[in-house]
This record gives C-alpha cells, sequence and structure tokens, in this order.
C-alpha cells in the first residue's frame, strides 16, 4: 500500500546526547501526524534511539548496511544485527554512499537482496548529477540506477520498497527540485516501474523526495500526485523544522 512518508536522515550528526535530546524534543511534538515519520541516527546509537521511541509514532531507521550475512569485513554492519536492535527498515544507495564510498549498482543490487532476504523495508535513493540535468540526461541516469540495482526482484519485493528520489545537485545545497521537476521525475520513475511489474505494483510503491526540503516548500512538493512524502537531511536535524515538514502531510 502506497503511503506517505517523511523520514529524517541525519547523517553523521548528533552524537548519543544529542541524539537522546532530539528524540526528546520529536516526542513532545510527533503525536499524530498523516504520514509515517522515521528517523535514521547513526549505527552507534539506533539502540538507543530505538529504546526511546518505543510506543511512538517514531520508526527508528538505519542509514545503510553490508550485503554479507557476517565475517571478515571490518567496520561493517549486517542486516542480522540492525534488526536485533530493532530495526526494520534500511536506507541503501544514498548519493553520498554513491560518491564517497564507491557503491555501485551492482553492489547495491546484493545490499538490496541482503535486506529483503532478512525482511528489511528498504528505503532505495537515487538521483542524477548537476551535469546529467544540464545535459538532459536525467531520466536515463535515473531508470538506468532504478533498473539495475532492482529489475532483478519479482514484483512482490516492491512491497517492502520505497524509492527515494534525489537529485543530486539539491542536495544540502538549498536549491531544490521545484514540484513540477520533482512530480516530472516521479512520474517517470512510477512509468518505468509500471512499464516492467504492471500499474498495481507501480501505483502501490511510495515515492519520496530529497534534496534541500525545509518547512517552506515541503507542502507544494507533497502536494504533488506522485510525491509521496520526503527524505529530510539538514531539517531534519532541528525538531521543530522536522515536525513542520511532517505536518505538511
Ligand atoms: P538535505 O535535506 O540536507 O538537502 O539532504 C537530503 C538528503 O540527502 C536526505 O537523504
Amino acid at each position: 500500500m502506497r503511503k506517505n512518508i517523511v523520514a529524517g536522515n541525519w547523517k553523521m550528526n548528533n552524537d548519543l546526547p544529542q541524539t537522546e535530546a532530539l528524540i526528546v524534543d520529536l516526542l513532545k511534538q510527533t503525536q499524530t501526524s498523516n504520514a509515517e515519520v522515521m528517523i535514521a541516527p547513526t549505527y552507534v546509537n539506533l539502540y538507543q534511539a530505538f529504546d526511546a521511541t518505543r510506543n511512538s509514532n517514531i520508526e527508528v531507521i538505519a542509514q545503510n548496511m553490508h550485503f554479507a550475512e557476517n565475517g571478515a569485513y571490518t567496520g561493517e554492519i549486517s542486516a542480522t544485527m540492525l534488526k536485533s536492535v530493532g530495526v526494520k527498515t534500511v536506507i541503501l544507495g544514498h548519493s553520498e554512499r554513491r560518491a564517497y564510498f564507491n557503491e555501485t549498482n551492482e553492489s547495491l543490487a546484493k545490499k538490496v537482496d541482503a535486506a529483503l532476504k532478512n525482511d528489511l523495508r528498504i528505503i532505495f535513493c537515487f538521483g542524477e548529477e548537476l551535469s546529467d540535468r544540464k545535459s538532459g540526461n536525467q531520466e536515463q541516469v535515473v531508470e538506468n540506477q532504478i533498473k539495475s540495482a532492482l529489475f532483478h526482484l519479482e514484483a512482490s519485493a516492491f512491497k517492502n520498497i520505497v524509492l527515494a528520489y534525489e537529485p543530486v545537485w539539491a542536495i544540502g545545497t538549498g536549491e531544490t527540485a521545484s514540484p513540477e521537476q520533482a512530480q516530472d521525475m516521479h512520474k517517470f520513475i512510477r512509468q518505468t516501474l509500471q512499464n516492467k511489474y504492471g500499474e498495481n505494483t507501480a501505483q502501490d510503491v511510495s515515492i519520496l523526495y530529497g534534496g534541500s526540503v525545509k518547512p517552506a516548500n515541503a507542502k507544494e512538493i507533497f502536494s504533488k500526485p506522485d510525491v509521496d512524502g520526503g527524505l529530510i537531511g539538514g531539517a531534519s536535524l532541528k525538531a521543530e523544522d522536522f515536525i513542520a515538514i511532517v505536518n505538511a502531510f
């Protein structure tokens, strides 16, 4: 079922006391909402965040994971480790992981398989660079990212997949895609899914937008028919701003 989702990607921000303080602030303000609310703290604070949000409407999710079940991968975290601290959803394919940690469409396909095998829901991120948009190749780039990491899956797998379109040129830059640019791309993404998996699957998948979403622009972006929510970076670090974005629904 297609759902509205607002997820905060905290990236490499907030130590343990800051994590606990931000959650206290969020809990004061998010009693009810028309969207699923998620936060993605750093790995080392996942359990404390999970514990602090028990019985609330905030889901604690992870920012990444390795594709192997376990073994000699120093510094890495597996799906079973995430599950053991209460995590049910993992972000995969963020452009920062692709750019700084050499994640490729091929390695992401393996992570996707490992997450699904372990019954984790995935927020799968992709998006074009500024140069792609300038040369008019944004749809081709996005289509390739989606196809190479996801199109080996059965349609039924998409029950556990949320897509997040994050144009790289809009992340942390203050420059947002216009609501029309977001809608055009989300419609293209849904059509790409429909061509492969049929209308029911395409209509059921939630597609989030990410890239400089703020309280001031959230409502207009979320009002677009193919935009089902947002993946929020900078603005998710301030309770007031994040809640205002959640309440844009
Ligand atoms: P900003 O909201 O800071 O642009 O970051 C978006 C993002 O990368 C979320 O994953």
